[in-house]
């Protein structure tokens, strides 16, 4: 454990418009216990000073900026992922900067019994998490023959079985206190299947739809659960997918945008959050045209290079004529 500064207080401004009126019913935090002041005519944050989250993937992409914006904001973190070298570089910048307290847990998340272990891990701290980002995730490309059901047994593991557990073990004292948030991280790939990730969005698809029902449960005692979907992110996430270079032939939203507008959309207490409008018009197509057109329009974002039976189509897409716009939804 790293000292920390166990005071801090640091201003966000808000927009007057997202101002709470003061009705308990949704709320992230009950209206007695939003830390809301006025300076001026600005009104101002500090809801998150001094709270605890968790990020799990806290190590790097969208979990580290996670980190660093709630350290900003005065929260003290756990840090869970396992590369320890990087989230203990991660603590000390956050401790200079901001002050903050970081416990870091090194752990594998794609085992099954995780979510328990990393749950032991808070209790024995004997920390109340206010915020947990269920961020840690990995995905995987390739076509059926070549896909390991090994690979995809630990990816759906830490997608969906880890972030379900820790859900579901952190929640019930959310509701007893009466506060907190979880956000669960999506994508935009939830939206429709995608031709050769297939299992990576049919996880994703499952904690959309996991998390929403969670937010419908949870909302009218004081805890919010919001599913985030970002489509394409500048991560290292398509290179270990399996898709080296990929993220250099499309356009991709900075971790700094997705983790601001998520924040935003938390303070909202929306129930998912798609993070471009880009995104969100591929979306809207997705549910205006066939689930068959849908599917089959997925196919030109992953397929392998090398040739397959089914490249015999005339279809200029699996003719493979990708244009250089393409915009890959996950
Ligand atoms: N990048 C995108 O375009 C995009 C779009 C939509 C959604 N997402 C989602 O965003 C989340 C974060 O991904 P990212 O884009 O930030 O990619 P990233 O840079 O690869 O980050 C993934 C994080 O998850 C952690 N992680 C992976 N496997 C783990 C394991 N077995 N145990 C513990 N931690 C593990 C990694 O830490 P260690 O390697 O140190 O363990 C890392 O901190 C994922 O859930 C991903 O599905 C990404």
């Amino acid at each position: 454990m790293l000292p920390g500064r166990m005071s801090k207080i640091r201003l966000d401004f808000w927009p007057l418009s997202d101002f709470p009126t003061g009705s308990t019913n949704g709320n992230f935090f009950p209206a007695d216990k939003l830390g809301w002041t006025q300076i001026g005519h600005l009104f101002v944050l500090d809801t998150y000073n001094d709270r605890w989250a968790l990020v799990t993937g806290a190590s790097s992409g969208i979990g580290r900026e996670f980190a660093a914006r709630l350290a900003g904001r005065g929260m003290h973190l756990i840090l869970a992922a396992r590369r320890t070298d990087l989230m203990n570089e991660l603590a000390q910048d956050l401790l200079t900067r901001h002050g903050t307290t970081s416990h870091i847990v090194t752990i594998d998340l794609a085992t099954a019994d995780a979510g328990e272990r990393l749950f032991n891990e808070i209790q024995r701290l004997n920390i109340d998490v206010e915020l947990v980002i269920n961020n840690a995730g990995a995905g995987l490309i390739g076509d059926i023959e070549t896909t390991d059901p090994n690979e995809v047994r630990r990816m759906l593991t830490l997608n969906i079985l880890t972030l379900t557990d820790l859900t579901y073990r952190l929640l019930p004292g959310m509701l007893q206190r009466g506060h907190g948030a979880i956000i669960n991280m999506s994508s935009v790939a939830a939206f429709q299947p995608v031709a050769f990730m297939a299992g990576y969005a049919a996880s994703k698809s499952f904690i959309l739809h996991f998390s929403e029902a969670l937010w419908a449960e949870a909302r009218s005692r004081g805890v919010t659960v919001m599913g985030l979907c970002p489509g394409v992110t500048e991560t290292e996430f398509f290179t270990l997918a399996g898709a080296p270079g990929w993220l250099q032939k499309h356009t991709a939203q900075t971790t700094t945008r997705v983790v601001r507008k998520a924040l935003k959309g938390l303070e909202k207490r929306r129930q998912y959050l798609i993070t471009s409008w880009k995104d969100y018009l591929i979306t809207v197509f997705v549910r205006l045209t066939t689930r068959r057109t849908a599917v089959n329009e997925s196919k030109r974002y992953f397929r392998p290079g090398r040739r397959l039976p089914d490249q015999s189509s005339d279809h200029p897409i699996d003719a493979g004529t990708r244009k250089k716009d393409d915009t890959f939804t996950g």
